[in-house]
């Protein structure tokens, strides 16, 4: 199928993939109107979406003459300049040498690409061109010369669409980019929910769904990181839409800096959306025949509820976004020393609890915070990637030699954006974090960000990172980040370029990122920002997995997977069993239900394994065989939300269900038991109707049709957070 069509008579652009349209047509005085996204709707041109009138207060362009139907300010246009009386959520803004900050755009030409268009520098989905093509619409401002190149990367058989722009100066003076956000959608005449993931540390990707208001409503961040507190993935959908039904958008901008997604419904009831780059603090200076690529977003639609958009996003990502060969082949069970020991650990403790993961039937033992500097406690020695070896006797190539003796992996913290001031490379190079000149700092954690918008910085730390790779034998890294981006001010950049820092800085961990994995392709790269702090597109272009969270109890968990699991595929979440009670809410969960939890990610174990029972140890090694049972599931599977972790939900369910739907995975957390219960249904999704299924754990056997249609009823023994686990295959049983 050709998936872009343009049709010269009527100037219709048709965008088809398997089960969607998008279409946009170029209107009276070469403006770009956007006729629709949704639902496929064969070959017909809905270009009857264009209803105008004459509106009161709604200006028209001068090219328009008398014609006073013709307002920028309600049609549904594709992408927007500034200063034309359009006065709803814009596109582009730029400030020209005169002064003035206006831009009309206007379709100038277009080009169809095989294969999919590439970033420099930035994160986004990948495409052969077998699964992709490129649509390329250059709109131009007339007056100034400015041209925005309109980049959709279609991807047919995943229904998505990617989109992001190239502004390209082709003026004779500089501009300044004030503005410059990746996409706008508008839906004429459509009422819409919007769900977006809010949160705070420890506590990330909570849901809130609200109806879209009049008022301009933004989901953003100004942390310098996607951040704890806003998640870069916003659905939106029909007011009726819920899991199995209605339309629903989604919308996953792959970044992991400063953005925002703006959402406004016009005075004549059409919503439209904006997202991007947050204009906060924001600006670049564009020479004559300059280019600026904004990052790219990720847009798709399921016309099958906001289970159906799931599944195509854990798709898309998992395809043709994630790099890493783990992203669908085991990874290694691994065990993290953090809230083992914290800062409190020497050689002989670590080499112990690596004996005891092994003998449990762990594969990689992972070092984190502490190894490095004079780092005995979060104050010091950030900047600083040598071993420490007062904690260290011996050495680092010591320890991980002896670690990997045992048959394990060894695997490393580093936080290489940061240092502190009680460091060496502070002392040495005080004009490398950012600082803004004659002010006080902040500090976050004790820490200051490291300028890595500058080439030598970054090359002095990823220098002297890799050689403890190298030394060690390395085979993973956790890339951690604990503070937001402040004291935003370079001291490279010339003053009128200090509004470029935010991304500039946001290229260079990209830079460094892509140095990593480039230089190790085999490595198990997982990000992680104090916990689920920079989750986004952007990273797991990277990493194919992110510590979810720094809340490990499996009962706050549900609730941050849930919310995760909306826009992200479950194998990217960071997932542990720890000890109860639990570090951060001193809540104690059975054993199995920690494991019925982190076995909805990455699975692994962050807690002192030789402080464990016999018993736990017994289960520890019977819930790693389980996992790697299911791990391909987990790994390939479609997911589907049973039971929200919602407030007052007295369970929490989902389910996997292999491609083939030869196997499935019914699992989740019964919060409370009460005497004398009703007894509750739950109804798996997405099998074979005339299939058996057994259940591996009581043998009973189910059609497909009756476990659908019928449920299975939710018991569980006495006891609050207690395990839901039903892993049936396909069989040829009576
Ligand atoms: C925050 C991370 O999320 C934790 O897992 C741990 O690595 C600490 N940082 C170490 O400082």
């Amino acid at each position: 199928m050709n998936a872009i069509i343009f049709n010269e008579d009527t100037k219709v652009f048709h965008i088809r993939t398997e089960h969607t349209s998008y279409q946009m047509m170029i209107g009276k005085h070469d403006v770009l109107l956007h006729l629709y996204y949704g639902a496929a709707v064969g070959d017909s041109e809905v270009t009857w979406r264009i209803v105008t009138f004459d509106r009161g207060f709604a200006a028209n362009p001068y090219d328009a003459g008398d014609d006073r139907t013709f307002s920028l300010d309600v049609l549904p246009q594709e992408y927007t300049g500034y200063g034309n009386a359009d006065y709803r959520v814009n596109g582009l803004e730029a400030v020209h040498a005169d002064g003035s900050d206006a831009l009309y755009l206007k379709y100038e030409s277009h080009r169809i690409l095989p294969g999919k268009y590439k970033l420099e520098g930035l994160p986004a989905m990948y495409g052969t061109d077998e699964e992709a093509q490129t649509l390329e619409i250059t709109l131009r401002d007339h007056v100034s010369g400015l041209r925005a190149h309109l980049l959709y990367g279609v991807f047919p058989k995943l229904d998505v669409i990617t989109r992001a722009v190239r502004v390209e100066n082709n003026g004779e003076t500089p501009i300044k980019l004030k503005k410059a956000m990746s996409a706008q959608l508008d839906f004429p005449h459509r009422p819409l929910d919007i769900i977006h993931f809010y949160g705070r540390h420890a506590q990330e990707r909570l849901t809130e769904r609200i109806p879209l208001p009049h008022a301009i409503h933004s989901v953003e961040s100004k942390r310098g990181a996607s951040s704890h507190q806003h998640n870069p993935f916003v659905i939106l959908c029909d007011h009726a839409a819920d899991e199995t039904h209605g339309d629903c958008y989604g919308v996953s901008f792959v970044y992991s800096g400063n953005f925002k997604c703006e959402t406004e419904v016009d005075q004549v009831g059409q919503p439209r959306m904006a997202i991007g780059i947050h204009p906060y603090h924001f600006s670049w200076r564009l020479e004559p025949g300059k280019v600026f690529e904004t990052p790219e977003v990720i847009l798709s639609f399921s016309e099958e509820g906001l289970g159906g958009l799931s599944r195509r996003l854990h798709d898309a990502i998992r395809s043709n976004l994630i790099r890493s060969r783990y992203v669908d082949s085991p990874r290694p069970v691994l065990v993290n020393n953090w809230e083992a020991t914290y800062f409190g650990f020497d050689e002989e403790k670590l080499y112990g609890i690596a004996k005891t993961a092994r003998e449990i039937g762990l594969d990689l033992f992972v070092l984190d915070d502490g190894w490095f500097g004079k780092r005995d406690s979060d104050t010091t020695g950030l900047g600083d990637w040598v071993v420490n070896e007062d904690k260290i006797q011996g050495g680092l190539p010591a320890l991980a030699e002896r670690i990997r003796g045992l048959g394990m992996k060894f695997g490393l913290w580093v936080e290489p954006e940061m240092v502190s001031e009680d460091s060496d490379l502070y002392r040495t190079h005080p004009d490398w974090c950012l600082r803004i000149p004659g002010r006080p700092m902040n500090r976050g954690r004790f820490q200051l960000n490291l300028d890595v918008s500058r080439k030598e910085v970054r090359d002095h730390v990823m220098g002297q990172i890799f050689q403890v790779i190298d030394a060690c034998g390395v085979e993973y890294i956790k890339w951690d980040c604990n503070r937001s981006v402040g004291n935003v001010y370079s001291a490279e950049l010339p003053p009128e370029r200090q509004g470029e820092i935010y991304h500039r800085y946001m290229l260079g961990v990209y830079d460094m990122m892509e140095q990593l994995v480039s230089r190790y392709p085999n490595l198990l790269f997982e990000n992680c920002s104090g916990g689920g702090g920079r989750f986004d597109a952007g990273m797991l272009y990277y990493s194919p997995q992110i510590w979810c969270s720094d809340n490990t109890d499996a009962i706050d968990r549900l609730k941050i997977q849930y919310g995760t699991s909306f826009g992200y595929p479950i194998s990217t979440m960071g997932a542990h069993v720890s000890v109860c009670p639990n570090h951060q809410t001193g809540r104690t969960v059975p054993f199995d239900t920690r494991a019925v939890v982190a076995s909805a990610g990455t699975f692994g174990f962050e807690l002192d394994l030789q402080k464990l029972s016999e018993e736990e140890k017994k289960q520890a090694s019977a819930w790693i065989r389980t996992y790697r049972k299911i791990e391909p599931l987990v790994q390939k599977g479609d997911y589907y939300r049973l039971s929200p972790a919602a407030e007052g939900s007295r369970h929490v369910v989902w389910q996997f269900v292999s491609k083939d739907r030869s196997e499935t995975l019914i699992a989740g957390v019964l919060l409370e038991n009460i005497s004398n219960p009703r007894v509750h249904l739950i109804f798996p999704k997405g099998l074979d109707e005339e299939a058996k299924y057994q259940d591996e754990g009581t043998g009973a056997v189910y059609t497909g049709a009756a476990l659908m249609h019928a449920g299975i009823p939710l018991v569980a023994p006495m006891g609050d957070y207690q395990p839901i686990w039903h892993h049936m295959k396909k069989c040829e049983c009576d």
